[in-house]
C-alpha cells in the first residue's frame, strides 16, 4: 500500500514570530508547488499567526500545533483550545511528545482525551510514542508501545484513523545526536504496524502513516526514507535551518 510520506518540522520552543518570518520566507520558495511529500510546520503557538500569514496559499506547506487542551474553553491557564487552534488555522496537532510526557506528565489517558478532541475538531493528531533506552535495553520495548498505542488510541474508530499519523520517537535518540539505526527504526515501526493491525485491522494499518523521529540530519534521512515501514519524519533540531530542513524534505521525496 503506497502511503505519502509526511515530514515535519517539531520546533519545540524555538522560533518567535519574527524568525519565523525569517524562516519560512526562503523556506516557501524553495516549496511553492504540491510535491509528492506533505510538508507540515509546528512553531510554538505564539509564532503560528506568523507562520499562517506566511504559509497563505502555499499548497505545498501545512501548519501544525504542538499541543492541544481536550477542555474546549474555561479557566484552564496557559492553555490553548480547539477553537483558538482553527482561527489560525492549523490542520496537525502533535499530541503525546515524549517531552510532554516526561515534563509535564501528560499519561496515555490525557493523551487520549486530546486525540479525540482533535479528531473531533477536524485537526489530524501527530501522536508520538517511544521507549527510552532503559525501556529498550530491559527487554519493555513492545509492552510499552503496545501500552501507549492502546491507551492514546482507546476508542478511536478505524474511520478516525484515516486522519491519525503516528510518531515513533524512541527517546534516547531525541536530540542526542543518536539515532537510531534504520533497521533499528524499521523492526520497531514494523512492530507498531502490527499492533495497530491488532487494534484496527490491516486496511487501517496498511493505510496509516508511522513517522521516524529522533536525530534526523540531511545525513540520515536518505536511509532511513528507505525502510518500507518509515512513512516521514517528525524533526527537531535539523528543522531550525531553512536549508538543513528543506534537505531532509528533499531526502523523503526523493525515497
Ligand atoms: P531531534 O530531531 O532534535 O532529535 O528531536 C526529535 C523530536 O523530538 C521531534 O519531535
Amino acid at each position: 500500500m503506497s502511503r505519502k510520506p509526511i515530514i515535519a518540522a517539531n520546533w519545540k520552543m524555538n522560533m518567535t514570530p519574527s524568525e519565523t518570518s525569517a524562516f519560512l520566507e526562503p523556506f516557501l520558495s524553495t516549496f511553492s508547488e504540491p510535491t509528492s511529500v506533505d510538508i507540515v510546520i509546528a512553531p510554538p503557538f505564539i509564532s503560528l499567526p506568523k507562520a499562517a500569514e506566511t504559509v497563505t496559499d502555499n499548497p505545498a506547506v501545512a501548519l501544525s500545533a504542538q499541543n492541544m487542551s481536550h477542555e474546549a474553553s474555561g479557566a484552564f491557564t496557559g492553555e490553548v483550545s480547539a477553537a483558538m487552534l482553527k482561527e489560525v488555522p492549523v490542520e496537525y496537532v502533535i499530541l503525546g511528545h515524549s517531552e510532554r510526557r516526561s515534563l509535564y506528565g501528560e499519561d496515555d489517558a490525557v493523551i487520549n482525551k486530546k486525540v479525540k478532541a482533535t479528531l473531533e475538531a477536524g485537526f489530524k493528531p501527530i501522536l508520538c510514542i517511544g521507549e527510552s533506552l532503559e525501556e529498550r535495553d530491559g527487554g519493555q520495548l513492545e509492552a510499552v508501545l503496545t501500552t501507549q498505542l492502546e491507551g492514546s488510541l482507546a476508542d478511536i474508530t478505524a474511520e478516525q484513523m484515516a486522519d491519525v499519523v503516528i510518531a515513533y520517537e524512541p527517546v534516547w535518540a531525541i536530540g542526542t545526536g543518536r539515532t537510531a539505526t534504520p533497521e533499528q527504526a524499521q523492526e520497531t515501526q514494523a512492530f507498531v504496524r502490527s499492533v495497530l493491525t491488532k487494534l484496527f485491522g490491516d486496511d487501517v494499518a496498511g493505510a496509516t502513516r508511522i513517522q521516524y523521529g529522533g536525530s534526523v540530519k540531511p545525513g540520515n534521512a536518505g536511509e532511513l526514507i528507505g525502510q518500507p515501514d518509515i512513512d516521514g519524519f517528525l524533526v527537531g533540531g535539523a528543522s531550525l535551518d531553512p536549508s538543513s530542513f528543506a534537505d531532509i524534505v528533499k531526502a523523503g521525496a526523493a525515497g
